[in-house]
């Protein structure tokens, strides 16, 4: 269940300590201590995150990049202060590569959009994986239906792993770019990001690293993965929802055309002729999301200060704990058993469905996500309608494991 980069091994985090500052962890739903394990889904968020949020709006709040004045002046510096937390965090080379989107899908839609009008034409092919996202698959499938461009797609075994030795036949002349997961959000398979990248530069064909789940759970080094493009979320990574980051490289988002217009992305404008402004704002239109974007920063810094490493270790044991317990319920199945995984556990319990699993899981205080998890071909390629999916943070601790197992045979025994 290891991640196949290597990292530097980290120490087990004093969890406990960590869980106080999180406000959220400490409530109660329906009466019982909330046991938190949908974290694939988001992440809760610790207090300083919420201070950076009621800080910006009850101290500063103003509009970047616009204003002399010194509200304005201190909004743009703590703004901008993120991008280089960013940049320096995920390893960029330049702090303009940096571009903040909404979100993974607003970063994946960009680069769909950009890069497709730009470079697909007839006859062409995008090359994603069987066990992506919707938002890693959909975006692409819009730009190849306008370009008559054709979807490709890496297939994937019964263990949840991309079967690799197809993937020299499949990134033929006609592949323009691949697109692919680090970790996939359902069966929490670690991909072969860096050997996938390797092997498509080989052939000079650029890759975006969908990293949703895995920027939270893995060091990410974008010079180390050599990655055209990676793309992630705040709000997985304890910060907040609607901000999220697009890392390009520079020649490549030098090249692209900007996906929206409007303020911030000009240089000039007149009715005859606009020019566009320079990286980061060329693909920044419109007021950001500022509040977000200070409190990303804010997140950036306590992961830092926790240490990724560290948060690795600290998940990986907890993972194996949790996959032990799970192989106590009689009837349960594991859906995606790769030998690299991280952070989710999906799975079926006989024929029980997942929503009356999920149901009376909550009603014991216990969050987890069911459903395809809008990953819809992996259901299909699993022949099942659904799973189970249990999703573990740095925070979640052996007693909250200990807790759903409880939780799973007691809903078992009332569904049976
Ligand atoms: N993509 C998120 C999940 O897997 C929402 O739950």
């Amino acid at each position: 269940m290891r991640d196949n980069l290597t990292v530097a091994a980290g120490t087990l985090l004093d969890v406990q300590k960590l869980r106080a500052e999180f406000p959220i962890l400490q409530t109660t739903v329906y009466g019982k201590p909330l046991v938190y394990l949908d974290n694939a889904a988001t992440t809760q968020k610790p207090q300083r995150v919420i201070d950076a949020i009621t800080g910006y709006y009850s101290e500063y709040n103003s509009n970047v990049h616009r204003g002399v004045h010194y509200l304005s002046q201190k909004a743009t510096a703590a703004h901008e202060e993120s991008r280089h937390k960013v940049a320096a965090f995920i390893n960029a080379p330049h702090v303009h590569e940096v571009i903040f989107t909404r979100g993974t899908t607003d970063g994946i839609n960009i680069i769909a959009s950009s890069f497709g009008r730009k470079f697909l034409k007839e006859g062409d092919s995008i090359l994603i994986s069987a066990i992506e996202h919707h938002s890693n698959i959909v975006p692409w499938q819009m730009i190849c239906e306008d370009r008559g461009a054709n979807l490709k797609v890496i297939p994937v075994n019964n263990k949840g792993e991309l079967i690799m030795d197809s993937l020299d036949d499949l990134l033929d002349e006609t592949v323009k770019l691949v697109a692919v997961t680090y970790v996939s959000n359902t069966l929490g398979t670690v991909n072969p990001v860096k050997e996938i990248i390797e092997r498509a530069h080989q052939k000079s064909i650029p890759v975006l690293v969908d990293a949703a789940q895995a920027v939270q759970h893995i060091q990410l080094d974008v010079q180390e993965l050599d990655a055209d493009f990676v793309v992630f979320s705040g709000h997985k990574m304890y910060g907040p929802t609607g901000i999220g980051v697009l890392y390009g490289k520079e020649a490549w988002l030098n090249e692209l055309p900007p996906y929206q217009g409007g303020g911030d992305m000009i240089k000039s404008v007149s009715f005859k002729k606009t020019t566009y402004n320079e990286l980061p704002l060329k693909f920044e239109a419109g007021t950001p999301s500022i509040a977000e974007t200070i409190a990303l920063g804010v997140a950036v810094d306590y992961l830092q200060e926790i240490g990724i490493a560290n948060i690795q270790e600290t998940e990986h044991q907890l993972y194996a704990y949790a996959v032990d317990a799970l192989k106590t319920i009689d009837g349960l199945r594991f859906i995606g058993e790769a030998k690299n995984r991280a952070a989710s556990i999906s799975f079926l319990i006989n024929d029980i469905h997942p929503f009356d699993l999920g149901e009376i899981l909550d009603k014991q205080g216990i969050a987890v996500r069911t459903g395809h998890h809008c990953t819809e071909p992996i259901m299909q390629h699993f022949n099942i309608p659904g799973t189970v999916r249990a999703s573990i943070a740095f925070y979640n601790t052996q007693e909250e494991i200990d807790q759903l197992v409880a939780g799973i045979k007691r809903a078992v025994t009332m569904l049976s």
